[in-house]
């Protein structure tokens, strides 16, 4: 059951408001061994992962944070003898990639803003869609078409910097980088979120940016505008499947108060 479905609304200065409260329960214990305990895991053993633990593990994948909720992801788990064969040799042959139990493409699409963006309108999951809402999901293909050799993007980059030299204005995505960008930082989410629920239900993972785009591409018959995030290897860690310890540098060099 959908979070959203559970719950009812609420009356805020008189206005009705849609009423979603926050758990007040969270094992926030349970929560940091599992951040804690997850770990790059280049060795696994031959037992295989539960179809039930996969799925799920997908599904709360899913659930990751998005931008305008556009869902710009996909997951391929590549199961066929002989593509996953050619997709350990994408990999590069690491030991990660040879002896996951599973190994999911994660990819990053900047081609369904649109078809998305019409979805959303469709399915929005109140009885009336806010106006606001609709043209926000109106004006966010254009938003995000670079158009033929950045064209769009120039314009829109220029127009929106002489708006900026009086108020905050969006500088971006406009460029296909930058749109491509916008995708895999979503997508990227949604890979922390599949790795964090591995390790929950007693798995392990190793992301893995070692490996050949192009064969990768090849492979899964990726189109022009679908690229990999990242593959993520998953199974049970094998007991030597950790190299080292954990390193990472003084808190003071990444938190800042300002
Ligand atoms: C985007 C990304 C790409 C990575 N690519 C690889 C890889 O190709 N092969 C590998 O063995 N580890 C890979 N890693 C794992 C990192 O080396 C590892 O996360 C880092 O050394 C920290 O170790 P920890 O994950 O155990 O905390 C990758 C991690 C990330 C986040």
């Amino acid at each position: 059951m959908s979070a959203a479905s559970k719950n009812a609304t609420v009356t805020v200065d008189g206005k009705t408001r849609y009423h979603e409260p926050a758990p007040a329960h969270i094992d926030v214990e349970a929560f940091r061994q599992t951040v804690i305990s997850r770990r790059s895991v280049r060795k696994f053993t031959a037992t295989p992962i539960p179809q039930a633990v996969l799925d799920d593990c997908l599904d709360m994948a899913l659930l990751a944070p998005c931008s305008s909720g556009l869902q710009p992801w996909e997951f391929y788990v590549v199961r066929t003898p002989a593509k996953k064969a050619k997709l350990v040799k994408a990999c590069m042959s690491q030991l990660a990639a040879k002896t996951a139990a599973e190994l999911i493409v994660c990819v990053a699409r900047t081609d369904r803003v649109e078809e998305f963006s019409r979805k959303m309108l469709r399915e929005w999951p109140m009885p009336d869609v806010p106006k606001l809402v609709q043209r926000y999901y109106q004006l966010i293909p254009y938003n995000y078409a670079p158009g033929p050799l950045n064209s769009f993007a120039v314009v829109k980059k220029a127009a929106f910097a002489v708006g900026g030299l009086v108020a905050a204005v969006p500088r971006g995505p406009y460029t296909s980088a930058e749109v491509r960008l916008w995708a895999a930082k979503s997508t990227a989410l949604a890979c922390e979120n599949l790795v964090l629920a591995f390790r929950a239900h007693g798995f392990d993972t190793c992301m893995m940016e070692g490996f050949d785009e192009v064969r990768v591409r090849k492979l899964l018959g990726l189109p022009d505008e679908a690229f990999t995030v990242m593959v993520i290897g998953a199974g049970e860690r094998a007991d030597d499947g950790v190299f080292w310890p954990q390193i990472r540098f003084e808190r003071e060099l990444f938190v800042h108060e300002v």
